[in-house]
């Protein structure tokens, strides 16, 4: 089975998110973290953006041993140096260097021709090389690309030394398919190409990061980039935790596994939500408040009968305690019961069907049933009977 490294941006890209700003301390809290749920390369922040940057990857650097830590730079001499002063502590320092290469960045916002864009990603990848014994470099843009353009240039970088090469689809306009493409383009026309590891790295604008990603797997990449939760640039990037969640359950299908301990997840995920400020969609997948929670009263029967009639993921998977049954209008006598028992009511038939009949009469006037409403329900049962 291929090994997929998992490549973490939540300090990095999942920072940049509308709203965002972490804090020293929080930063080193969700890199500890990032390093419990054994992510491979944790991106630290971008250490020429401010000082604040600057120290949290040093320390970072400095402090995380399970992971490699890697900051980001453009291809200037400056921020190669200064990320060089962040990370040259680090365990296996690792820089990560982009230029636009689409023709739309290049023209309007680098204003430099292709050549030019060609030459200074060279320059940046051999300056660079000099001091880091890991470099990735990214075409940023990579999915609005010439194909032929790109070819062309990941060749020449492969030349000048980069390690990894990474493909974003830096405003999620691509479809799985065209990204499937992209990598089997490369592979069939950059002839060093064997040299580097391949990168995904996707955004998730039209909502296909995550299926955007897993095609990059089918066509060859080693290294997946995303962030907990999905947090990012405008809609966010791919969400790290789906990825590994759905190679892990349909490794039948991938072939593929993460070094992920995927119990961690959730304590990631709730970590990620509290210390950013961006809540989680209950109903997101892995990670939502109701993702194992099942609410009609088929489901309700079927799961409380044989789990994986409706769960293809089982909560503790993902270090979730157990699965939940809202007792709600669709819920059933099944779950009613059961639930009934858990507060230690043992129901005779005639009682039963007398309770569950005002439960549902206050299910149709109220969204979810507590166990306090339950227990109201009894003592006015048993007040008049
Ligand atoms: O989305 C993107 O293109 C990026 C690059 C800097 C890798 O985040
Ligand atoms: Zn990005």
């Amino acid at each position: 089975m291929r090994k997929i490294n998992m490549f973490d941006t939540t300090l990095r890209d999942g920072e940049q998110s509308a709203g965002v700003n972490l804090n020293h301390s929080e930063k080193m809290e969700i890199a500890r973290q990032l390093e419990r749920l054994q992510v491979d390369i944790i991106e630290a922040g971008f250490p020429a953006a401010s000082r604040g940057d600057f120290h949290s990857v040093k320390e970072i650097a400095e402090t995380i041993k399970g992971s490699s830590v890697t900051g980001l730079a453009r291809t200037n001499q400056k921020d190669i140096d200064t990320a060089w002063e962040a990370l040259k502590y680090g365990e296996e320092p690792r820089i990560h260097i982009f230029i636009a290469t689409s023709p739309v960045h290049m023209t309007y916002k680098l204003k430099k021709t292709p050549e030019q864009v060609v030459e200074t990603a060279v320059e940046s990848v051999r300056y660079a090389k000099k001091r880091f014994p890991i470099v990735q470099w990214s075409a940023e843009d990579a999915c609005r690309t010439d194909l032929p353009f790109l070819a062309r240039i990941v060749k020449e970088v492969i030349d000048a030394g980069a390690d990894v090469v990474n493909i974003p689809d830096t405003v999620g306009y691509i479809t799985p398919e065209e990204y499937g493409k992209i990598f089997n383009y490369l592979k069939e026309n950059v002839p060093n190409i064997d040299r580097v590891k391949l990168s995904a790295h996707c955004h998730d604008d039209l909502g296909m990061a995550v299926s955007n990603s897993l095609a990059a797997i089918e066509h060859g990449a080693d290294q997946i980039e995303g962030t907990i939760n999905g947090i990012g640039e405008r809609a966010g990037n791919a969400s790290l935790e789906e990825i590994a969640v759905a190679l892990h359950i349909r490794k039948d299908h991938y072939n593929a596994m993460t070094g992920l301990k995927l119990d961690e997840i959730s304590r990631t995920s709730q970590l990620v939500s509290k210390l950013t400020g961006m809540l989680i969609p209950a109903n997101k997948a892995v990670v939502g408040k109701n993702a194992f929670a099942h609410e009609s009263g088929i489901h309700q029967d079927g799961v409380l009968k044989e789990v994986t009639t409706y769960e293809i993921i089982s909560p503790e998977l993902v270090g979730v305690a157990s699965n939940s049954m809202v007792l709600g209008k669709h819920s059933g006598r099944h779950a009613f019961k059961n639930r009934m028992k858990e507060l230690g009511y043992e129901l005779e038939p005639d009682e039963l069907d007398r309770v569950f009949q005002a439960f549902k009469d206050l299910a149709d006037k109220k969204k979810e049933i507590t166990d306090e409403d339950l227990m109201a329900l009894m003592t006015e049962e048993r007040a008049g009977s």
